[in-house]
């Protein structure tokens, strides 16, 4: 019987790689380099199914070249904002995400980053590794305890309210803003807020975990930044595009941002420079899944969406 085709634009991880050569006829981009337009339609002609990552941009022009064999694009992502979901409902192309698959390893890095730039890891292990620690000093790299502190939380979905069960355990005030209330189970006690506005005012730390949209594009702007009490911790694990580098750049220069953790960049890998010349950032290079855990399961979940749409069904993660 002869295998539906797939296009799997990166390569992931073994044991996904495996699972697609046994139930597709895969073309795998085996140098994982990022393809461009031209040969990702290419590469697309004559497949049933596509399973893409954040570094291919399905944009409309795209979508609109796509062969009428295609049935579904499987992102390897929580994030679709690099898929023009109407282009592709316009063409009749099932569009699906992983979003539990990246909830645990997302919510850890999360942590890492809040704990971090509380304890402002990143300069003590450039004191290390810069030869210059001259020994223990009472006043040295003199951080914040999490404890009692206020976490406000852009977006409490399932990686938000994966970090505000973590951040119970350290003993924050988890806060919260949301366009719509959760429910008391998803809040566990989170306070709500009704604008962001009121959510920047009591954040003494801004962990944002909301999807890159029109609406929250560039939200955490200068205005924005001047609503966190001075001093605050702003931790960005969601997309880089929620920020303005401009204003949070200054905002870390002037003190009003005490500190910034972040894992996603407007316009990776190409990251404001502005970055390279701050000591108050602890910057990782969008790693928040890269556990095997997730790999596998994202693209175990990403092969359940495919597997769904080819025989009819409804994928367990549709977006479109
Ligand atoms: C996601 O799932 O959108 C992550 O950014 C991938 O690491």
């Amino acid at each position: 019987m002869t295998k539906p085709k797939l296009l799997m634009t990166r390569v992931l991880s073994p044991a996904v790689i495996e699972r697609a050569r046994r139930d597709y006829d895969l073309d795998l981009n085996e140098n994982d380099h990022i393809m461009s337009a031209d040969e990702l339609v290419a590469r697309c002609q004559g497949k049933d199914a596509a399973l893409i990552t954040l570094t291919e941009k399905f944009t409309a022009e795209v979508i609109g070249r796509l062969p009428p064999s295609l049935r579904v694009i499987a992102t390897y992502s929580v994030g679709f904002e690099h898929i023009d979901l109407a282009a592709a409902k316009a063409r009749g192309i099932r569009v699906a995400n992983t979003p539990d698959a990246v909830t645990i390893a997302t919510a850890e890095i999360a942590m890492l980053l809040i704990l971090g730039a509380a304890r402002r890891a990143p300069e003590g292990e450039r004191l290390l590794k810069d030869k210059k620690w001259g020994g223990w000093q009472p006043m040295q790299l003199i951080g914040r305890r999490l404890d009692g502190k206020r976490l406000g939380i852009m977006g409490l979905g399932k990686i938000g309210q994966a970090v505000a069960k973590r951040a119970r355990a350290f003993d924050m005030e988890i806060h919260y803003y949301n366009r719509r209330r959760c429910s008391p189970t998803e809040e566990q006690g989170a306070i709500y807020h009704d604008t962001l506005d009121g959510l920047l005012a009591v954040s003494d730390v801004l962990s944002i975990s909301a999807p890159s949209t029109p609406e929250t594009r560039g939200s955490i702007n200068a205005a924005a930044l001047a609503k966190l009490p001075r001093g605050a911790i702003v931790v960005n694990t969601a997309r880089g595009d929620l920020v303005n580098d401009d204003d949070l750049i200054a905002a870390l220069k002037s003190g009003q941002v005490g500190y910034a953790g972040l894992d996603v960049y407007k316009g990776e890998p190409n990251i404001h420079p502005g970055y390279y010349e701050l000591e108050n950032v602890f910057l990782l290079p969008h790693m928040g899944t890269s556990v095997i855990e997730a790999r596998d399961e994202m693209g175990f979940a990403a092969l359940d969406n495919i597997d769904a749409v080819l025989a009819g069904r409804e994928p367990p993660s549709p977006l479109v």
